[in-house]
């Protein structure tokens, strides 16, 4: 029946709109206050002290400054960070394990995990929001 379809058309619409309001509503993620627990737990240890790994400090205060305007020293064509562009952000190729060059992060001790689902979205929702401060 045409009319009940349109009904419930009409009732995904309305979700749909509650949805992206309560996205924008949202504050937007910052790397001190989301990203940087992340690394600082699961990366710094590797990435940190006196010769980081690649030169990639992600110790506490430092990850910033070093993971945005900058590089990748494995895929040099690449940013490691391209705010708003997380395929085109070696970093985010590094988590999601696509990288060509070395291995996925974290790196083990015999190979690579994958950071939990929940902070691999967080990471790559920050980078799509601008990667900011
Ligand atoms: C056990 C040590 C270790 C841990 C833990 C680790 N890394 Fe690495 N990382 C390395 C090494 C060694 C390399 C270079 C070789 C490779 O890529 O496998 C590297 C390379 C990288 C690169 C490439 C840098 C460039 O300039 O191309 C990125 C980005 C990176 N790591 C991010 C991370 C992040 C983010 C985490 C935490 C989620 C992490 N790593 C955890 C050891 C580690």
């Amino acid at each position: 029946m045409a009319g009940k379809n349109v009904v419930v058309v009409a009732a995904a619409l309305v979700a749909a709109g509650v949805w992206t309001l309560a996205a924008w509503a949202q504050a937007p993620l910052s790397y001190a206050k989301d990203v940087e627990p992340i690394f600082v737990k699961a990366c710094a240890n590797c990435h940190g002290g006196n010769s980081p790994k690649k030169g990639l400090d992600l110790s506490l205060g430092k990850g910033y400054a070093d993971l945005t305007g900058r590089r990748s020293q494995e895929s040099p064509t690449m940013d490691l960070v391209k705010p708003g562009d997380p395929a085109g952000s070696y970093l985010w190729l590094k988590l999601s394990h696509t990288a060509l060059e070395g291995r996925g992060m974290p790196r083990t001790l015999f190979g690579a995990k994958k950071l939990p689902q929940a902070e691999l979205d967080t990471v790559r929702e920050w980078i799509i929001q601008g990667a900011k401060p």
